[in-house]
């Protein structure tokens, strides 16, 4: 029986991997697969299986669920085509009735947050399928802001429309441990996980940790959201990942990412990462 973590080839789902066999996990006892599995080389040295896993290939589904006692889908990066491709997932899970942890996204089943809609459906049909599942809503990753922090130390300016908006965010690192921790259990079966860095921070306060952290004066300047687009493209954006940017501001700025009530701390039994931590870390790099 094994331990299939989908997405491996991506920066979440290889940290799991490591996550898993740090915590004691047999390295045969775990498949990482993902759509190019000569990018799977590292994970294959240490032991662990490979395989190809598409999720718009049903038969790279079947042959690598074959003996999957839990399948961890990571959600795909192909927004619009996310509810058919875990539908497949879900369904080849259900054909030898293996557990699904799937990585959704903040109060996805209530949230207007741009990229819930997907979330909920695919909450929605792991809810159907009557297979055991565990919902990590994770919420952002810090990583999201290494080229803002980045630029914020060559520029000294943060441009952002999230005005005094809070982000509840943690390091990948952070959540690949508490999806092992989870795949490693029954405990949490059945268990929707609303998973959050537990010191919420706003702009304002990521400018005075790059100044603090860097030494160079770093000033936000807040714009509204058309400002913002206009900045964008002005870059050489395209409209639609400007668009797509400036919306999860809004969302933001509304408070849709503010929530962290402690669950991912309690899961990894420490307290997450904080983004002092990360600044230090990304900026010593
Ligand atoms: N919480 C957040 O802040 C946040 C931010 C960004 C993304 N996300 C979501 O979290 C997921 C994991 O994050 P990440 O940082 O690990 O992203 P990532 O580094 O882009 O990795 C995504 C993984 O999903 C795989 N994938 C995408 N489409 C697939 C398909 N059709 N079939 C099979 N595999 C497919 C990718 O395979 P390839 O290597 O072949 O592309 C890759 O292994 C993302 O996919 C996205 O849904 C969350």
């Amino acid at each position: 029986m094994s331990i299939v973590v989908t997405g491996a080839t991506g920066h979440l789902g290889r940290q799991v991997v490591e996550q898993l066999l740090a915590r004691g996990a047999t390295p045969a006892g775990i498949l990482a697969g993902g759509r190019n599995p000569e990018a799977l080389h590292e994970l294959a040295a240490l032991g662990v299986r490979t395989a190809r896993i598409d999720y718009n290939d049903p038969a790279t589904l079947e042959a690598a669920f074959a003996d999957a006692e839990k399948v961890l889908l990571i959600s795909g990066t192909e927004v619009g085509q996310r509810v058919p491709q875990h539908h497949a997932v879900i369904e080849a899970a259900q054909r030898v009735n293996a557990t699904v942890v799937y990585t959704s996204a903040p109060k996805a089943s209530t949230s207007a947050l741009v990229l819930a809609p997907e979330h909920k459906a695919t909450e929605e049909l792991l809810e159907a399928s009557g297979l055991t599942h565990t919902v990590l809503r994770n919420s952002w990753y810090t990583e999201n802001y290494d080229e803002t922090i980045h630029q914020g130390v060559a520029t000294g300016a943060l441009l952002t429309s999230t005005g005094t908006g809070r982000i509840a965010s943690a390091p990948r690192r952070d959540y690949a441990e508490a999806a092992a921790v989870v795949l490693l259990s029954k405990e949490h079966d059945g268990a929707v996980l609303e998973l959050a860095g537990d010191a919420p921070w706003t702009f304002e306060e990521l400018a005075a940790t790059i100044t603090e952290v860097s030494g160079r004066e770093v000033r936000v300047e807040q714009l509204s959201t058309e400002e913002h687009l206009a900045a964008l493209t002005s870059f050489g954006l395209d409209a639609g990942t400007a668009g797509f940017i400036t919306a999860l501001d809004a969302n933001i700025a509304e408070g849709l990412l503010a929530d962290s009530d402690g669950t991912l701390a309690r899961l990894i039994g420490r307290p997450t990462t904080t983004l002092t931590e990360h600044v230090r870390t990304l900026l010593a790099e």
